[in-house]
């Protein structure tokens, strides 16, 4: 599978807001997504994305209801994170629903971790709540711990939320890149993402 992970552009941010809709019950607004790629300055928000098939099999068959597009390129998943001083704070993170289970959610995971390492941060927190196994599974795989729990977090059903951390030591550190190099080599894909500058968020009026 053709994989890339790279910055997300306002040009992404109608593909991410359905997949948005499709995979959390409070989904953020599309101008929120607007806001994080374009003003926001501690912000990484990153993109999963593959090729399109040529057949009308496969992928045109969610692609077409989503975005009314037929061929090239697409989003199949998103992350956001935050840095701000020495926390790294990842903020959301969705795989399409039909395309769960691959390992992508992993990458992207992945990919905002080692985002995290490059900007020398102590440790990623992530809040996720009690009820989301298969996310807390995915974060456990990672070495995020359970910190402490924020009762009544989610304000759809007043959820608690865990509070889940990762450490960034310098065993975990090593740890992390033999893992990370290991999921390169499983799924091939392009990182333009997690060692890379963000793309300039305020472009600078030329001089006259
Ligand atoms: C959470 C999410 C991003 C994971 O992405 P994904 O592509 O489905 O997951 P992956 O295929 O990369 O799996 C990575 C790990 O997640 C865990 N996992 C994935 N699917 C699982 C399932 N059905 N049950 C339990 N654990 C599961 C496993 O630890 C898995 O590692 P393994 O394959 O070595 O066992 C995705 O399920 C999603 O978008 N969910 C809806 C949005 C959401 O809940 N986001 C998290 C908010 S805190």
């Amino acid at each position: 599978m053709n994989l890339i992970l790279r910055y997300m552009t306002l040009a992404d941010v109608s593909q991410v807001a359905a997949i948005d809709r499709l995979a959390f019950d409070l989904p953020w607004s599309e101008r929120s997504y607007a806001y994080e790629v374009t003003e926001s300055t501690y912000s990484y928000m990153v993109v999963l994305e593959a090729a399109t098939e040529s057949s009308t099999q496969g992928w045109r068959r969610w692609l077409l209801p989503v975005n009314g597009r037929s061929s090239g390129r697409r989003v199949v998943g998103y992350g956001g994170l935050w840095n701000i001083m020495s926390e790294a704070h990842i903020s959301t993170i969705a795989v399409h629903p039909n395309y769960q289970g691959r390992g992508w959610g992993e990458i992207l995971l992945a990919g905002m971790v080692r985002r995290s390492l490059a900007l020398n941060a102590g440790y990623v927190a992530l809040e996720v709540r009690v009820s989301n196994v298969r996310a807390q599974n995915l974060y456990r795989k990672y070495e995020f711990e359970t910190t402490s729990v924020k009762p009544k977090y989610y304000r759809n059903n007043n959820e608690d939320a865990y509070d889940m951390r990762l450490a960034l030591t310098a065993g975990a550190r090593a740890r992390f890149n033999d893992r990370y190099a290991a999921l390169q080599v499983r799924h091939g894909f392009v990182d333009a993402y997690s060692d890379h500058e963000p793309p300039r968020r305020h472009p600078v009026e030329p001089e006259y």
